[in-house]
């Protein structure tokens, strides 16, 4: 999906993914002192005003204007303030200062736009900052409930050690990759509770 289909898709008055946030994302950052933050694809913004709201100093960043400006509302609505940023996560230039926190959520790219994406996010991390990645596991199309039933869409996370490999190689920083691993969400459907199948990569940016 380009930006254009995710801006139909938002194009509700509803919030597609809802205001709470992902289930993973408090407990990966409980440990943390709120600090920067940027939340890459951040959609209708939910991870990233959650974040605002614990006190880290977001800025959201998704190519789709109406998903961005859904953001824009649900902080303004939550009393917290947000940088909300229109740009593609394949090539946007973070500030050279880098953040503490680079969190990205279900962002669903082929292998190689993935890549870049993920070289994105290593650019984003300042030196002591923590990069959390949850993303729909390869398995979750056989094994798991809902997601996209492309396979391009979906990773493992050797998938992604491999992509932070590359980004850590040619930006010459050093991670040290501390979960790496496939987790079970439970998701509430009318049929009752299923699972679905994600993987979440955590790393620390150390030099
Ligand atoms: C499944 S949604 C997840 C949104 C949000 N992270 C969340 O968990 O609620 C995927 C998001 O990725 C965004 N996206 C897809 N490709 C992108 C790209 N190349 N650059 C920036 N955003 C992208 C879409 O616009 C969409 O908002």
């Amino acid at each position: 999906m380009d930006a254009s289909d995710w801006n139909a898709r938002y194009d509700t008055s509803e919030l597609i993914w809802k205001g709470e946030p992902n289930q993973f994302l408090p407990l990966e950052v409980a440990d943390l002192t709120p600090g920067s933050a940027v939340d890459l694809a951040c959609g209708e913004g939910r991870n990233a005003v959650w974040l605002a709201k614990q006190g880290w100093t977001v800025t959201g960043v998704d190519f789709s204007s109406v998903g961005v400006e859904k953001g824009r509302k649900l902080a303004t609505e939550n009393g917290v303030e947000a940088t909300w940023v229109v740009a593609d996560a394949t090539s946007w230039e973070p500030p050279s200062a880098g953040f503490d926190l680079v969190a990205v959520f279900y962002l669903q790219l082929p292998a190689v736009e993935r890549r870049a994406s993920m070289h994105t996010a290593v650019r984003s991390l300042a030196i002591g900052g923590t990069l959390v990645l949850v993303g729909h596991d390869l398995l979750n199309l056989t094994e798991g409930h809902g997601g996209p039933q492309d396979p391009t869409f979906l990773l493992t996370a050797e998938d992604i050690v491999d992509d932070l490999t590359a980004a850590e190689v040619s930006l010459d920083v050093e991670l040290v990759i501390e979960k790496s691993e496939r987790v079970d969400r439970v998701v509430a459907t009318e049929d009752g509770e299923r699972t679905a199948i994600d993987t979440l990569v955590r790393v620390r940016r150390v030099a």
